[in-house]
């Protein structure tokens, strides 16, 4: 995933360069800048001091030492005074200056903080979308993993109306599931009076019982269907071959989307902010099985309907459900018409979900 966010401390980040949000002396500081001097060694320091500064915006690389990284990057924020002193565009310039210093040293991968975000003030809802911005342009033509590193459990966005829109979105639809798991088991329970009293009575216990566990879970109740036991082997038809054998596999579907739009392959992984090596596994075997994040990340930069994402990912084994985080942030942003990847996995990040692109199985 050519960028990610991540919670980390950056001076565990093992990354060619991390970036250090420094002031114009270059000599040391707090927060961030206190972190990675201390971890990286008195010699950082000492080669800082023949860097004679540097000014905001603007970007200086010194060695790593000590740290994991093979380098550090020293960038000087801008502090934040309201918005109309150029804030944004410096701030602009600290993630291009630092992006192409490291492409010029030859780093693969590089991880930023969010930087003028501390002692500088800049609030991090709107340096999020610099920083978002200005990395994501510096990819378009540049083949590099970029990490945005959020330290401990900093909120970004939860002041966004897509956030807050979402948030809503989630809430009423655990509601629905609890109302219509409630109406289930009344039915069930009234069914059962009729015939079975013995049986009424224990079902009675279990349903207090788990009415109770959820009351002490804070997340909501799985939804009875998804939790249905898949039918056992030789019950009725292998349901996963069937579906294997529908018309096309998920990559010949994904080539075929990709070639419907006269889309070369570089421009949709971009988009879809997956890096080359794994598109190349993807076009070159046809029976290659992807990660839900995967398809859901071409999914959007294809701009693929709703009714269209869940074919994709039936071709891959996968559905949609109203019973997580992940399934519901997805939907509410495809049926709404959002492909904006980045905001999408910001707000994934905001719910501590896997991200658009990354390989991880769900
Ligand atoms: N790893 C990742 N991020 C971190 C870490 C860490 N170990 N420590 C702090 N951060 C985060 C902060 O939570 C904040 O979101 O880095 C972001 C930037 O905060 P600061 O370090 O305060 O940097 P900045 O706001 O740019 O102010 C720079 O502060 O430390 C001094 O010398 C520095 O004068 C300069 C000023």
């Amino acid at each position: 995933m050519p960028f990610e966010m991540v919670r980390n401390d950056i001076t565990k980040m093992n990354v060619d360069a991390i970036v250090n949000a420094a002031n114009r002396s270059l000599l040391g500081g707090g927060g961030v800048d206190g972190a990675i001097h201390r971890a990286a060694g008195p010699e950082l320091l000492e080669e800082c001091r023949t860097l004679g500064g540097c000014e905001t915006g603007e970007a200086k690389i010194t060695k790593g030492y000590r740290l994991p990284a093979r380098y550090v990057i020293h960038t000087v924020g801008p502090i934040w005074h309201g918005g109309s002193n150029g804030e944004k565009e410096l701030l602009a310039g600290c993630y291009r200056h630092s992006l192409e210093l490291a492409a010029e040293n030859g780093c693969e991968s590089v991880a930023f903080p969010m930087i003028s975000t501390g002692a500088y003030g800049y609030p991090k809802d709107e340096a999020l979308s610099v920083a978002v911005d200005e990395i994501t342009r510096f990819l378009l033509d540049h083949d590099m993993t970029v990490y945005l590193v959020v330290f401990g459990h900093e909120s970004l966005i939860t002041g966004r109306k897509l956030f807050r829109d979402i948030r809503e979105y989630i809430d009423d639809a655990y509601a629905e599931t609890r109302i219509r798991r409630r109406r289930r088991t009344e039915n069930a329970r009234e069914n059962l009076w009729q015939t079975d009293e013995k049986a009424a009575l224990d079902l009675d216990m279990e349903i207090s019982q788990s009415i109770y566990e959820d009351a002490c879970k804070s997340e909501a109740p799985p939804d009875l269907m998804a939790n249905m036991p898949a039918p056992a082997m030789g019950a009725g038809p292998d349901w996963k071959k069937i579906l294997k054998k529908t018309d096309e596999s998920f990559s010949e579907a994904l080539l075929r989307l990709i070639d419907e739009r006269k889309w070369t392959d570089a421009y949709c992984y971009k988009k879809a902010n997956i890096d080359r090596k794994l598109f190349s596994k993807i076009r070159t075997n046809p029976d290659y099985q992807p990660s839900k994040p995967t398809v859901l990340a071409f999914a959007v930069a294809l701009e693929l309907s709703l009714p269209e994402t869940k074919k994709l990912l039936k071709k891959a084994g996968f559905s949609l459900t109203r019973s997580n985080d992940f399934d519901l942030i997805l939907e509410y942003c495809i049926s709404h018409g959002n492909y904006n990847i980045f905001e999408i996995n910001e707000v994934l990040f905001e719910f501590d979900q896997p991200l658009l692109g990354s390989g991880m199985k769900m």
